[in-house]
């Protein structure tokens, strides 16, 4: 098969990545989302490219309030830590944001990679082209997110060994997301952080460089 895509189809595309957004606890709703959702969810993480086609990814659904608790007392811990590393007027503003949803959003999966006990092809140079592969699944799960019109957050202000220990994940299990995920009131059209004028968007001249920096 060599199915072409058209111009109407890579425009919902130019869309998903356009209007896809981390999504926080202010904006989910308590709306349930059914397993066929997860279950979608979990297809397109599958779906994504990885190193040797080693697709080294772990993926926990949480459901439980106790295991969620943990992370978000942990993130409580981290976020204060995190804030104290800005200048005054950053810390006011860091403050009021909301940089998680772990409690409002109905499920959180914990994305783990599973590192190797035998060399992967295409690994051996780039060590961390395992955690990459893994990151491609997160970024196909958000995707797919948006396409379902559920939110995603990824929320990475806490302890990996508290979730490691919450979810009592093995070993050789290396925690790369956590994952918020449910139905929101509404999605941004804009990232947050640029919005509240955190962070400016880049402009091509200060990302894309021909042939030499
Ligand atoms: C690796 C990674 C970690 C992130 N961790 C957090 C986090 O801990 N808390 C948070 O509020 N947003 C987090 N984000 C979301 C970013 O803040 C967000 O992607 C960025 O501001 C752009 O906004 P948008 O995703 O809505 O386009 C994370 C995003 C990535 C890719």
């Amino acid at each position: 098969m060599n199915r072409l895509f058209n111009a109407v189809e890579r425009d919902v595309f130019k869309d998903i990545l356009r209007l896809r957004r981390d999504v926080r606890g202010n904006k989910f709703t308590q709306q349930p989302v059914p397993d066929d959702v997860i279950e979608q969810l979990i297809d397109a993480a599958m779906l994504a490219p990885s190193v040797g086609y080693s697709q080294p990814w772990q993926l926990v659904v949480i459901k439980s309030q106790a295991v969620k608790q943990k992370v978000y007392q942990s993130f409580c811990q981290k976020s204060k830590q995190e804030k104290e590393l800005f200048p005054p007027d950053k810390q006011e503003q860091y403050q009021k944001f909301k940089l998680e949803g772990i409690i409002e959003s109905p499920i959180n999966i914990a994305v783990f990679y599973q590192r190797p006990d035998a060399p992967i092809l295409g690994q051996t140079a780039m060590k961390e082209t395992g955690k990459y592969s893994v990151v491609c699944a997160i970024q196909n799960m958000w995707l797919m997110a948006r396409a379902l019109n559920v939110g995603m957050g990824w929320v990475s202000i806490l302890d990996p060994q508290v979730v490691k220990n919450a979810v009592n994940a093995p070993e050789n299990s290396e925690l790369i997301g956590y994952l918020c995920i449910g139905y929101v009131d509404e999605f941004l059209e804009q990232p947050e952080l640029k919005t509240a004028g955190w962070q400016q968007q880049k402009s091509r001249q200060q990302t894309v460089f021909n042939d030499s920096f």
